[in-house]
């Protein structure tokens, strides 16, 4: 069997003989490449075909390796490793590793990558001055993206993108100050003074330290949510090539420092549509209020009122493993917590949405954010933190992306087609004769 795609222009009655690529697996790898279609043409003066694509639903923007989704079986791994494995057997700074550099590390290179990242958690002073003129009530998210970008500013050297020795201190420094930043983010939006990062704790014990120590000595992270952190974390490293991963790349292949291009990344984050969800799920849940009025809310969104937040996801068309795996984890934290009243409502409103024909038809399925909200919530953390802790564990996926963008021969400066829908030339029209 060729592996081409043979098309007849009607127009013209030419046949095109077309390659097909593919990626590991070929049911869902193949793809054509979308530049041989320019060679359809009707005349030696035409443009040549484009392929119509809004929202980049069907077209593949890359070669990548990093993580891979099945979205109708509902599994994700990331560099072969299923997502269940390492929530189960890895840490956070582990798994970044493994995202960033493809293999996971042996114990010497563990200790190194760690104590890099540890070693870059400072921020510098003139930082905290930044974040300091922000309004007292303003959005964490909204600190965190223009904090990210300001970045830039203290560190000119690494606009040097091609220099992999400079790429590396970049990867340490964002991987570092996500949390410091976050941190400082919201101890500004509560008015609390600003906690400098601990070093002797892990990650995460070290980001609940910065985020609620208060008047003792040393702040001593619980155990059991210190680890269930990590688990989020590990959850939201990486998820290919979606709105925010795209925005890293596509403003990352312009060539500006990472900084700004993941500012850009974590802004795509922040709508409702993408990580922001998990904050409107939580406001969601807030406003159905009582079990018992979660089957009228239903009806409202089946009418197209408005769209059940947590649920339905561009590529699973089944339950999201990573939605599963914090249903699960749910109960654990409540235990240390106390039970969240939101997640009997939430527990309905899933039972009632799986049953019904408008979802089951639409495979709507719970997604990341539909659990990941309860769970922040019963941690203590306000509901508008939630892109914030999103963001800091998908930096690692946005600079993997990044990274692999950079060294792939085949990218340029991204820039898609247009089909041109306005008008055609016309003359200028003077002001007095402009009905
Ligand atoms: N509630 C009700 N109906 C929905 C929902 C929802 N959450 N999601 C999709 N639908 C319906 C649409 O109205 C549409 O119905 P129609 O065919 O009758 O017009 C159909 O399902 C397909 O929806 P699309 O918008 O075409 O799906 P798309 O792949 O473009 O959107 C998205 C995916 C944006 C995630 C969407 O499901 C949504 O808005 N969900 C709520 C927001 C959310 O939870 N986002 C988080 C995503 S996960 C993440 O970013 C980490």
């Amino acid at each position: 069997m060729p592996d081409t795609l043979t098309i007849t222009d009607n127009r013209t009655g030419k046949t095109y003989e077309i390659p097909i690529i593919y990626g590991t697996y070929p049911k869902y790898g193949a793809a054509i490449p979308a530049m041989k279609l320019r060679e359809i043409k009707v005349s030696d003066d035409d443009f040549g075909m484009l392929s119509y694509d809004p929202a980049f639903g069907n077209t593949a923007s890359c070669k990548s390796a990093v993580g891979f989704i099945d979205g109708e079986r509902g599994i994700l791994r990331y560099r072969g490793y299923t997502i269940e494995e390492l929530a189960a057997k890895s840490t956070y700074l582990e798994v970044a590793y493994l995202i960033l550099h493809g293999e996971l590390p042996t114990d010497s290179q563990l200790e190194e990558w760690t104590w890099n990242i540890t070693n870059h958690t400072m921020v510098h002073e003139n930082v905290k001055k930044f974040m300091d003129g922000y309004h007292h009530d303003a959005h964490p998210m909204g600190i965190l993206v223009s904090t990210i970008a300001a970045l830039s500013t203290f560190y000119p050297d690494s606009r040097n993108v091609t220099d992999p020795e400079e790429r590396s201190r970049s990867i340490y420094r964002m991987i570092a100050k996500m949390p410091t930043i976050s941190a400082f983010a919201y101890r500004h939006s509560v008015g609390l003074p600003y906690v400098y990062p601990y070093n002797k704790l892990s990650y995460c014990g070290n980001f609940l330290n910065m985020l609620f120590k208060m008047t003792e000595v040393r702040y001593e992270p619980d155990p059991v949510l210190e680890k269930v952190l990590d688990v989020l974390f590990i959850l939201h490293a990486d998820h290919e090539q979606n709105c925010s991963a795209n925005a890293m790349r596509s403003v990352g292949s312009s060539l500006p420092d990472p900084y700004c291009s993941t500012a850009a990344a974590a802004a795509a984050l922040y709508g409702p549509l993408h990580g922001g969800a998990n904050e409107m799920v939580l406001r969601m849940l807030r406003e159905i209020g009582s079990k018992d009025k979660v089957g009228e809310y239903v009806k409202r969104a089946k009418a197209g009122e408005f769209r059940l937040m947590g649920f339905g996801h561009r590529v699973y068309k089944n339950y999201d493993p990573r939605a599963k795996i914090l249903k699960e984890m749910a109960p654990k934290v409540f235990e240390v917590t106390g039970k969240n009243p939101l997640l009997d409502i939430a527990l309905e409103l899933e039972k009632i949405a799986l049953e019904d024909d408008y979802f089951v038809k639409r495979n709507l399925y719970p997604n990341v954010d539909f659990y990941s909200g309860i769970i922040y919530q019963a941690m203590g953390f306000p509901v508008s933190m939630f892109p914030v802790l999103f963001a800091i564990p998908r930096t690692a996926g946005w600079l993997a992306q990044w990274q692999e963008m950079l060294v792939d021969e085949e990218q340029r400066i991204a820039r898609p087609r247009q089909v041109y829908t306005g008008y055609d030339t016309r003359e200028y029209v003077p002001m007095e004769k402009r009905g």
